[in-house]
């Protein structure tokens, strides 16, 4: 067998551009995105984006189940309506599952850019239209309580944080009528912060090597701390903690 060499070439520039084509128009009325390889990590240099197209007066709601891209260098961006700057509603990066996100409009665009090294396990997000008269699920809490299930014009939803936690914001929010026919919470959604006293620990490393020391060090740590950190390497399988003090 001979192949030109220019074939070759064309051939792989094919596949490349074949196997990295994640542009996806979404046209149900509910459904879920994930990013490719979600949750064992998305390629580097994506370019992936997925309209979400709902009916006529339909706003779209976007919740988070699953989100980590690396921090500062790879990117979601959301945008309420066409992918133009002027529609850029919010620009995702890190590990922190980001709020949901209801557009104004019929359409919601996401843009997933990364660079050329170091992925994260990617985001997972379910996304459902939301006719005129409901304000959609707020969303749940992280350390915390969410109380009623209806989220249309009229209904009332109400917070609270476990044990260990003070709830920053509103306790109760409320679904009203906006002034463009559409419906809305009267306050954003609130967020349980640790008690103060507890100290603030845990964070984010990246790269082949780090250095992780408890709340404190090296005065001995606080009865109750409870601190996670996120570990990310370009390989999953070779996260290697060595303990060194206590
Ligand atoms: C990628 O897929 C989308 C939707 O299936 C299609 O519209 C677009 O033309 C494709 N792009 C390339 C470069 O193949
Ligand atoms: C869409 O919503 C319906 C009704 O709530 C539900 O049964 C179905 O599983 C949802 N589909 C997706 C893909 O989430
Ligand atoms: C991403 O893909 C779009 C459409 O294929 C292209 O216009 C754009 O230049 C790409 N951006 C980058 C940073 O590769
Ligand atoms: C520590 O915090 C995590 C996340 O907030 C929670 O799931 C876990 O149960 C906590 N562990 C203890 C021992 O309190
Ligand atoms: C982890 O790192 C320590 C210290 O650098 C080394 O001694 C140990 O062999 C490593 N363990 C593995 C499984 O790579």
């Amino acid at each position: 067998m001979f192949f030109h060499p220019l074939c070759l070439i064309l051939s792989s520039l094919f596949l490349l551009f074949t196997a990295q084509n994640c542009s996806h128009a979404l046209h149900s009325p509910n459904g879920t995105i994930e990013s490719p390889g979600y949750p064992y990590g998305y390629p580097n240099y994506a370019n992936c984006t997925w309209v979400i197209v709902a009916q006529e007066h339909n706003r779209i709601q976007l919740v988070f189940q699953g989100f980590a891209l690396e921090e500062d260098f790879d990117i979601l961006s959301v945008y309420d309506g066409q992918p133009s700057p002027t529609n850029l509603r919010t620009r995702l990066t890190g590990f922190q599952l980001p709020a949901p996100i209801v557009s104004t409009g019929p359409r919601l665009t996401l843009w997933l850019l990364s660079d050329y090294a170091v992925s994260g396990q990617g985001f997972k997000a379910v996304y459902e239209a939301l006719p005129s008269y409901t304000c959609g699920n707020p969303g749940q809490l992280l350390n915390g309580m969410q109380q009623g299930s209806t989220f249309n014009i009229g209904d009332k939803i109400r917070y609270s944080c476990n044990q260990g936690y003070v709830l920053e914001g509103h306790t109760v929010l409320s679904c009203l009528a906006t002034s463009s026919g559409t419906a809305a919470w009267d306050f954003p959604l609130p967020y349980c912060r640790g008690e103060s006293g507890a100290p603030m620990c845990g964070g984010q490393l990246r790269g082949p090597s780090g250095i992780i020391t408890s709340p404190n060090f090296p005065v001995q740590y606080d009865n109750n701390a409870n601190c996670t950190w996120i570990i990310t390497t370009s390989d999953p399988s070779k996260v290697n903690a060595s303990k060194k003090h206590t």
